[in-house]
């Protein structure tokens, strides 16, 4: 098991130590972190965010557990040499194509949400998003047309080798959960969504014990505030994916407890937190760690097939939750390494 660390800037380095010593107290065997550096922290040593040392760590890894990276000071910077380039250059010299994000309701927090708490308690799922194609990435342009009208266009696509991977991808992880897919889109009007429905169909014949459905992404955006408890696992598109995973997201509270995972073809994949380096907090021990040290688990789970471990990890923050440790970010007191010890007590 050899994990790259990249800790990054900002409050990167105080999460992930939590989340270090997190996996270290599992004593899994064959156990080895690797240390690296990305982000505004790469920038200050080495002259650059992604440095070709961290990217020879990355690929010599069976998994990245990454912080943050973002340093304001370094704003003035060319956008190639910006921290925040350190992540979109994993993702692509890596091949990482489905980001996972959970979200579900801690006991006790229920009231902390920005839906009604009976609505909010039963939420439990996991959006897979596909990151490396649609309108992102499709031909865009802007032009004037003979009339003096601006106009821009960006091309949304998708090619069905690339659907077939996010969906199995997300029928993967239906098998671990509730075995329950819903797939989002928008087949009554885009032929790219026809095509999307037609390869998650023939993909669900691989998957029989998981449960297929299919919804339009309009509709979706009402369910998830409406009745999210009907989710288990939901797949769909990058532009798609990119509203709705930050919409669930602040269904189910704060920013200092969201995990996510960036997963590679096989199993490889990059673990962080979805919160940036909050420069307006870093290095005062406030950061919750608790969005790394879930993310930690999504690794143990993803990466290594070790659901026992993952679980464990997950059940001792929720019981850390449960007693009422908690962060700034949830209205507590309590500090990074506080949060770190009531974990780690519980494990
Ligand atoms: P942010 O997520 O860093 O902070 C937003 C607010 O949430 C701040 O008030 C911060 O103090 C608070 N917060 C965030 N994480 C917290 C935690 N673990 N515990 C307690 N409070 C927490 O977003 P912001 O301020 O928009 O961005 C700061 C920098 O981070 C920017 O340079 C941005 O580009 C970068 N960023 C990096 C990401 C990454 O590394 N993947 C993702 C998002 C932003
Ligand atoms: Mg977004």
């Amino acid at each position: 098991m050899r994990i790259a660390v990249f800790a990054g800037d900002g409050i990167g380095p105080e999460v992930t130590g939590e989340a270090v010593r997190v996996i270290e107290k599992l004593g899994l065997p064959d156990l080895e972190l690797v240390e690296g550096d990305v982000g505004g922290a790469a920038y200050r040593k080495h002259g650059h965010p992604l440095p070709e040392a961290t990217l020879d760590i990355a690929r010599s890894a069976d998994a990245i557990l990454f912080g943050a990276v973002g340093d304001f000071d370094l704003d003035h910077l060319e956008r190639h040499l910006r921290p925040e380039q350190a992540v979109l250059g994993l993702r692509k010299e890596l091949g990482l194509f489905a980001n996972l994000r959970p979200a579900r309701v801690f006991k006790g927090l229920e009231g902390l949400t920005s839906l009604r708490p009976e609505v909010a308690q039963e939420i439990d799922l996991l959006i897979v998003r596909e990151l490396n194609g649609d309108v992102y990435f499709g031909e865009k342009g802007m032009r004037t047309l003979e009339d003096g009208r601006r106009q821009g266009w960006d091309m949304m696509s998708y090619a069905e080798d690339e659907v077939r991977r996010i969906a199995h991808a997300g029928f993967k992880a239906a098998m671990t959960r509730g075995k329950k897919l819903c797939s989002v889109d928008k087949a009554n009007v885009l032929e790219t969504s026809q095509l999307w429905r037609d390869v998650v169909i023939e993909v669900s014949k691989d998957y029989p014990e998981v449960e297929l459905t299919h919804m339009y992404v309009d509709n979706a955006a009402m369910q998830l505030v409406k009745n999210p408890g009907q989710f288990d696992v939901v797949v769909t598109g990058n532009l798609f994916g990119d509203i709705l995973s930050d919409q669930a997201s602040m269904c189910v509270g704060s920013i200092g407890l969201l995990a996510s995972a960036s997963l590679a073809e096989g199993s490889f994949g990059l673990y962080e937190p979805i919160h940036g380096s909050a420069p307006d907090i870093a290095g005062k021990g406030l950061a919750n760690p608790m969005a790394t040290i879930l993310s930690a688990a999504m690794m143990l789970r993803h990466s290594f097939g070790l659901e026992a471990e993952a679980v464990r990890i997950e059940d001792a923050v929720a019981a850390a939750l449960a007693e009422g440790v908690k962060g700034g970010d949830l209205g507590g007191s309590a500090g990074t390494v506080e949060i770190g010890d009531a974990v780690l007590a519980h494990l």
